[in-house]
């Protein structure tokens, strides 16, 4: 079987451990999985007058990347123990107009990388409360908290570590038989 993820990763930074988490699931997946990164730099902030002129270009592409996927891998950063300004925004914008929800029964998978002991649990609730008032189908399990990311990952944001290595062809697995569920 073959697989169709979009990808998005919630950190704009260049060496982000995120999109180094996201890099380390492609590396691991190997030919079964296509992958297609999504965009979310340089959105507009969300405000509701904007919407008189359409959504941005970048947003419709992103809407209908989600549409097209066979699941969403989104990676999170932790700011304040929420989910990153970037990746709400995203978010927001992905959900307009609302009677065009790409989210609606799709499969999706939260992970995240951050510098603390909670390994992004916070920043992953957040995006899941509102992933469950979209309707998306979120995988509760395996659960993947990446804790202490400097060291696990270098100064490029590649994945280094051999236990999470091992971790995500588990993790993978389990998205694989949960996109499965709803072919
Ligand atoms: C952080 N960081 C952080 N870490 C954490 O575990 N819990 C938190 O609440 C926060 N809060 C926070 C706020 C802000 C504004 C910044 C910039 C950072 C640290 C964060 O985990 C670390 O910078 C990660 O490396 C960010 O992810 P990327 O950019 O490497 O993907």
């Amino acid at each position: 079987m073959s697989y169709n993820l979009l990808t998005i990763s919630g950190s704009l930074r260049k060496n982000s451990t995120n999109s180094g988490l996201i890099r380390a699931f492609i590396e691991v997946a190997g030919d079964s999985v296509a992958f297609t990164e999504a965009d979310i730099h340089d959105l507009p902030i969300f405000n509701e007058d904007l919407e008189v002129s359409g959504n941005p270009e970048k947003v419709v592409t992103l809407k209908q990347q989600i549409q097209e996927a066979d699941g969403v891998l989104i990676a999170t950063p932790e700011y304040n123990r929420g989910t990153s300004g970037a990746l709400k925004n995203a978010l927001d914008w992905s959900t307009r107009p609302t009677k065009e929800n790409p989210w609606e029964g799709k499969p999706v998978y939260i992970v995240g990388a951050s510098s603390g002991t909670l390994g992004t649990v916070n920043a992953q609730y957040d995006l899941k409360r509102s992933m469950l008032y979209l309707k998306a189908r979120v995988l509760g399990q395996p659960e993947m908290y990446v804790t202490f990311n400097k060291t696990k990952f270098n100064e490029s944001g590649d994945l280094t570590d051999a236990d999470t290595k091992t971790f995500i062809q588990k993790a993978l697995d389990a998205f694989k038989a949960h996109i499965d569920q709803t072919r």
